[in-house]
């Protein structure tokens, strides 16, 4: 490891490229950006157990022009050697890579980080979770309130890698202040921000819309690559977004999923693209529970239709790459006399489900319809659901509508029966009820409710 106090970085930034040779200095930003990256605009999005190498490959074939890693906990990286081998499951057409970590300490951070830099092109820094498990584990969107930690944790890793040091980030309500974040973020040394124009409280059901306003204003403001992230549903929503904004690229996290070729503007046949991954499968292996995920995604529209039911249970206990094509062999085997126009499409009843826990959108929702439960249904399908294309979610005032009928209807005197709400504000049975309470005494559970009082 490189001597340098870790207390007192030097931060190099675009005038100390006078005092290095070309070799061996850092490149700035922009330099970075299209010598090293090749001036990416389509960018596959990091992904918990979704970005692994297979699905990195199969983006890259159709349109990505940049990928990154899953987030890895600096911590695990750097003490673990099977976390470690796993992660850094890479090959020479997945470049450019850009490796995310997560992580509060900045000397476990640029451990992890030196052990990772001769694998990718980049490290970047996950400032952008909102999830209960970054709130307990105080890393991500949690970080955004501790300036002098990001700066010490950016610094250290800009003065010690022999690579650059990015950071995807979360706005604040307050522009002026996501202005100075991000400012400060890039005199720490980082030199190239991913912005997703969500706040922190943006997730779950609230989710909403991206702001690109506020990705405008940082594109001017600032000196280093930006890259846009929310709101993109297709090729046309990035071309919009460059145009709207000015940024120099976008990422894609559940646009990508549903659509792997989304950057080359077309909505392929969903077996097609299914197949595709599962042969990449076959080279880079992924965990049984990434494929699942993947196919359940793959398949979203067609899996909630009611004569699919048997077949999403079966789907949901796959365990092998066999087993997974097996399914995928009987969706084309009912679908493609449709796709073919042998058979006229005319529609099918959707499963009506409630919107499950599960359906929490925006960061590491990782645990999305992999199980035989049904997803919910679609807001707003435009074309025949074998082909590949976005998932649409309720959108947040909708939501409230629906909490705030449940909540009328269980106040509503001439009601016969005591109804019980989920935090989603669903209707759950008393059986339910009963059993979440007692999930809530459990001692584990209590202590982790006090500490939120605390
Ligand atoms: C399955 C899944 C896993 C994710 N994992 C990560 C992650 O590891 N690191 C991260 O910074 N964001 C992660 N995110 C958040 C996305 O990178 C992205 O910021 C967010 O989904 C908004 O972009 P989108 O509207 O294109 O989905 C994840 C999102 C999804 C859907």
């Amino acid at each position: 490891m490189d001597q340098r106090s870790l207390a007192t970085p030097m931060v190099a930034t675009d005038a100390d490229t006078d005092k290095d040779t070309v070799n061996n200095r850092k490149l700035t930003g922009f330099e970075f950006y299209e010598k090293i990256l090749g001036s990416p605009r389509y960018v596959v999005a990091p992904m918990v157990d979704a970005s692994e190498l297979a699905w990195r490959l199969l983006s890259r074939r159709h349109g990505a022009q940049l990928c990154y890693s899953p987030m890895f906990h600096s911590s695990c990286f750097s003490k673990d050697p099977k976390y470690r081998k796993d992660s850094l499951q890479t090959c020479p057409e997945d470049r450019p890579l850009i490796i995310q970590f997560c992580g509060n300490d900045p000397k476990v951070m640029l451990q992890a980080a030196l052990l990772a830099q001769d694998h990718c092109d980049a490290i970047d820094i996950n400032l952008g979770c909102p999830q209960a498990i970054a709130k307990r584990g105080h890393y991500g969107a949690f970080l955004q309130d501790e300036w002098e930690l990001l700066r010490e944790i950016v610094s250290t890793l800009h003065c010690h890698l022999a690579i650059p040091v990015t950071c995807k980030i979360r706005i604040f309500e307050d522009m002026s202040k996501t202005i100075r974040y991000a400012r400060m973020l890039q005199d720490a040394g980082a030199q190239l921000l991913t912005v997703h124009g969500r706040t922190r409280e943006q997730k779950g059901p609230l989710t909403g819309l991206a702001d690109w306003k506020y990705v405008t204003v940082l594109r001017k403001q600032l000196s280093v690559p930006i890259f846009s992230n929310g709101n993109i549903m297709s090729v046309h929503d990035v071309e919009r977004c460059i145009e709207e904004t000015g940024v120099n690229g976008v990422m894609t996290a559940e646009g990508n999923l549903y659509n792997p070729a989304l950057f080359e503007g077309i909505n392929p046949v969903s077996w097609e693209m299914a197949n595709e991954y599962l042969d990449l499968v076959e080279h880079f292996p992924a965990p049984i529970s990434y494929i699942r995920g993947h196919m359940f995604k793959l398949f979203h529209h067609l899996m909630h239709l009611k004569s699919n039911t048997a077949l999403r249970e079966e789907l949901a206990v796959c365990r092998s790459v066999a087993e997974f094509r097996a399914v995928v062999v009987e969706l084309k085997k009912r679908y493609q006399p449709y796709h073919d126009g042998l058979l006229k499409w005319t529609g099918e009843e959707e499963e009506q489900t409630k919107q499950s826990e599960d359906d929490v959108g925006g960061d590491e929702s990782t645990k999305e319809e992999s199980s035989s439960q049904p997803a919910p249904p679609d807001y707003n399908l435009q074309l025949p659901p074998w082909l590949c294309q976005p998932y649409i979610r309720i959108p947040p005032e909708a939501h409230r509508q629906k909490l705030a009928e449940a909540r009328r209807l269980a106040e509503d005197p001439t009601r016969e029966k005591r109804q019980f709400f989920d935090v989603h504000g669903n209707e759950i049975s008393r059986k339910r009820m009963k059993k979440m309470r007692r999930v809530q005494r459990r001692p584990k559970n209590r202590n982790r409710n006090a500490q939120k009082r605390r």
